[in-house]
Parts: structure tokens; sequence; C-alpha cells
């Protein structure tokens, strides 16, 4: 069986989890489900980052001590990926004693292989963004993902010799053995290292006291980048010293654009050093903006998703954020845009098909049962096209394709109802023209349902469940669930409301 360990970044736990951070995790949820139906041994991992100075800062403001309050807010990010269904395997969280001992493990591997030599930093700092800044990346002497004051760092720390895997870097990137998607920002990291020369990281500081410290310089903790990227290692469970688990390396590590350079140098940096396989592939998607602005606290305009789970219902929710523009590419989202989409894809679209069927169905008294007929006026075709498509917009995280391909086949289907008229082969009593018509619409719904498995599971086994076939199709393997025609459907249910008018 082959395996597919999946990543999502961990979270600053000072925040309440907002849209941006479940883009991320929404995604990476529907692979993991997708790998499962694939029959993949599957490993979900996502959790929540918890050292630094802008946690212990926000810690003050609200007069808690800093585990105090991570175990307070790790707790709210665990309601919200369970509001919105996120199927992972493991929490990680950076104050786990198992990780802790890893991090500090590490280090200390990285400073026997001579990696690491003692310093002084001297330079700029944004606590927000946890990371250094040279004067000429800041934007009018401010951060820029900020747009605050930097502070500036004069202090003793260790430094990590990052700058002598510049040209490997370069090499493995180049050669695609280190894969990083979508191509604009491979040619990003690209461009970065080509043209600029890798400083060596700093990586402790002395004046941070939450942190892990390192074991040979307890006055001194670790970087909280350094800790944090390690959970990829911890949350396998990987202890620093027996046999990497079978899960390594990521099949996908999925990040946001804005901690590229994190994980497209930092990373495979400390990877290069420990022998250890590197990630198979780096996916960096793009950012939501609301009219035209960044989502930003200062704007005011972050959206909540908790809040849009309670007015569009949370699988409504999964396919309105990953159908809202492509995955790799920035784009604007509003909560009237969602409504919109809601209503033609959902309520008039997928909802609305599976009302007129089962209606249709209601009104066959000549059937009790429907099955396959070597007549299916195209749809067999049809549906291994859309298949076919689905699937290749799945492997290269095309989600907003995959639910465009299932937005063709309602389409397609409500074309032949208006088509073939079945209430009118009904009201004329042709018993098998009506079979047949409506088994290849109650097929379809079946296709629909394995179709938005991934995205939407709870509408899916709804849709499974009008069916009368909610515990058997729930046992097929994928394959079997695709196949045309290989099924007979009664104890259909009268009616069924999947998307309700808001
Ligand atoms: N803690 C670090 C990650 C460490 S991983 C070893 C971090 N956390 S974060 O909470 O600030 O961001 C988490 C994720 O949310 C990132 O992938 C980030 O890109 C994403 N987003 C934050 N704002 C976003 C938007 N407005 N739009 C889309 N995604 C954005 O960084």
């Amino acid at each position: 069986m082959s395996k597919f360990y999946i990543t999502t970044p961990i979270y600053y736990v000072n925040a309440k989890p907002h849209l941006g951070g479940a883009y991320t995790t929404l995604a990476a949820d529907v692979l993991a489900r997708w790998s499962r139906m694939k029959e993949k041994k599957t490993f979900f991992l996502t959790g929540t980052d918890e050292h630094g100075e802008k946690i212990a800062q926000t810690a003050r403001e609200n007069n808690l001590n800093p585990k105090e309050f991570c175990d307070q807010n790790a707790g709210k990010y665990e309601t919200v990926w369970d509001t919105l269904q996120i199927s992972y395997d493991k929490f990680v969280r950076t104050t786990d004693s198992d990780h802790e001992k890893l991090v500090s493990r590490i280090l200390d591997k990285l400073k026997e292989k001579g990696l690491i030599y003692q310093g002084e930093y001297q330079g700029l700092y944004c606590i927000d963004c946890e990371r250094y800044y040279t004067v000429k990346e800041l934007d009018k002497g401010k951060c820029p993902m900020h747009q605050k004051q930097t502070v500036s760092i004069s202090e003793k720390c260790y430094f990590f010799k990052l700058s002598s895997f510049q040209d490997t870097l370069i090499d493995l990137i180049k050669k695609d053995q280190w894969l990083i998607g979508p191509i604009e920002r491979k040619n990003e990291v690209l461009g970065f290292l080509t043209t600029e020369k890798l400083e060596d990281l700093a990586i402790s500081r002395e004046k941070v006291e939450w942190g892990i410290p390192l074991s040979w310089d307890k006055n001194q903790t670790i970087y909280v980048w350094i800790d944090a990227l390690i959970n990829y290692f911890s949350g396998i469970g990987w202890d620093g010293e027996s046999k990497l688990p079978d899960f390594w390396p990521p099949d996908i590590q999925l990040i946001g654009k804005d901690i590229l350079r994190f994980h497209a140098v930092i990373w495979p940096a400390i990877l290069l050093s420990l022998d250890v396989p590197l990630p198979k592939k780096l996916f960096a998607h793009g950012f939501f903006t609301i009219g035209g602005q960044k989502m930003s606290k200062s704007l005011g305009n972050i959206l909540d998703p908790e809040e849009l789970a309670i007015v569009f219902g949370s699988d409504a929710l999964r396919w309105l954020i990953l159908s809202a523009y492509p995955f790799g590419q920035d784009g604007d989202i509003s909560e009237s845009k969602f409504y919109d989409k809601y209503q033609t894809d959902l309520s008039h679209g997928l909802g609305n098909l599976l009302s007129r069927i089962l209606s249709l169905v209601s009104k066959d008294t000549q059937n009790k049962e429907y099955f396959f007929e070597e007549n299916n006026d195209g749809f067999q075709e049809k549906i291994k096209e859309i298949w076919e498509k689905y699937e290749k917009a799945l492997e290269e995280l095309r989600f907003e394709t995959a639910i465009l391909n299932i937005n063709e086949l309602v389409r397609f289907c409500d074309k032949y109802i208006d088509l073939k008229k079945p209430w009118e082969i009904i009201k004329s009593n042709n018993k098998g023209e009506s079979r047949k018509l409506l088994f290849n619409l109650l097929e379809s719904e079946r296709h629909l349902a394995w179709l938005t498995q991934s995205f939407m599971p709870e509408k899916s086994d709804q849709i499974f469940k009008s069916l009368g076939l909610l515990g058997k199709e729930k046992k097929k393997t994928l394959k079997r669930g695709q196949e045309w025609g290989n099924i007979k459907f009664k104890n259909i249910s009268e009616n069924e409301q999947l998307f309700p008018q808001l």
C-alpha cells in the first residue's frame, strides 16, 4: 500500500484561526480525504506554533503565563478544525515535550556536525513575523508584511551555516529534485538564491525566554522558526535517534506564499544537514484579499471561518473557499461572492438537481427498482471523462477545476432532464423508458456523491442516503464506486433539500 504524508504550517497560537489559515488546512484536508479514498496509507499533520516573543507578548497582554495562554488557544484551533471537518491524524503542539526534546536533539546534531557557531547578531527583527529583516527588505522602514516598526537587535547568539547550502539548493531546485510549486514560486526562490548571497542564520535568541533552551548554552533559546519547522518530524513521532518513521518524507507540504523562504531554503538546508530525504513537493498557495485589500486585523476585514460556517454550513463553506479562485494565485473573496456562488453552484445547482431527480422518481409509480440497461444516452462516456478531468485536477492541486467538473456533470444532468422531459414519459406509462431515464440520473447522482466526498463529506453522505445507498457505498473502494451501472436503486427518498435557501 502506498503512503501519503501531508502537512500544513502550524499556526501561531496567539490569534484565533482566520480564513487564511483555514484555506491551507481545508486544501490539505481535501487531499488527505482523497488519498484515503485512493486507499493510500495517509497521515495528515497540523498543529500550533507556540513559542517565541510574539506568543509571550500576547500572553502577557492577557495576564497569563505563556503555557496557560497556549493551552487555552490551541483548543480554539481544534474546535474550528472540528467545525470545518478537518480530518487530521495528529495535532502537534510545539510545547509537547517530545517535540521539545527532538528540537533540542536536532540542534545538538547540527552542532556536532560543525554547522553551528557562536557570534553576535546585529540587525532588525519583526516580532509579528518572527523573522529577521535587512534594511533593503523593509517597506518605507517598516516590515512589509505587517507594516509595523521592526526592532533593532544586538545580542550574542548562535548561527547556522545556511550560506554553505546555496549552490546545492539551486542545483536541487533547478533539477526538480526539490519540487516547488506553482512555477511562479519556484522561480521566486531560484531568483532569490541566484541573485542574493545567502547569509548564515541566527538560530538562537538571548533575550527571549519563552522557547526551547539550547542544550549547551541555557541562556539561549532556539529561534522559533527552527523550532516550528521540526514539527514535521515530531508530528510523525521521530525521536531523532531511531530510524525515521515510514511516513517520511512528506509527499506534499502546503503553505501560504508568505512563508516560502522558510520552507524552501531554511528547511531543506536543515534536512540536508541531517542527511534525510527531502519532501517530495512544496506548494505555496496565494492570498485572500477582501475588496482588493489584504485581510488584516488592523483593517478589520478578517473573515471568521466559524461565523461563515454558521451562515453557509461547514460543507458549503469548504466548497466556497476552495472554488473561489485557482489555488496557487491570489484572489478576492467576500461574503457576498460566497452568497452568489452558494446560490448558483449549490442551491440551484447540485441541490436542486437532487430534488428534481427524487421528485421524478416519486412520480414514477410503475418502477420499484432502477437498474442498468445498455443504452445510457452517453452518460457512461461523460462520467468517465469527468472522472479523468477531476482526478488530474486534484493531482495538480487545482481544486477549483475539480469543482468545475462537478458542476459540469450537474449541468449535463439538468440539460438531459430539460431535453427528455421525463415527467411526460412517466405520465405516458412508458415503464422501460422512464426506468432508463431515471437510472441514468440516479446513477449520475451516485457519482456526484463520490465526486463531492472529499470536498463536502456530510452532503455527499446525505446524497448516498437519499439514494438508499449510504451503507453500501461507504464500504466500496473508489475504483468500484467509479464504475458505471453496476448498481440497483430502490428505497429512494421522496425528497431532500441539500442546500436550503439562505
Ligand atoms: N507559525 C508559522 C508557520 C510555521 S510552519 C513550520 C505561521 N503561522 S501563521 O498562523 O501566521 O500562518 C499560517 C498559514 O496561514 C500560512 O500558510 C499563511 O500563509 C496562511 N495565511 C495567513 N494569512 C493568509 C491570507 N490572507 N490568505 C491566505 N493564507 C494566509 O506562519
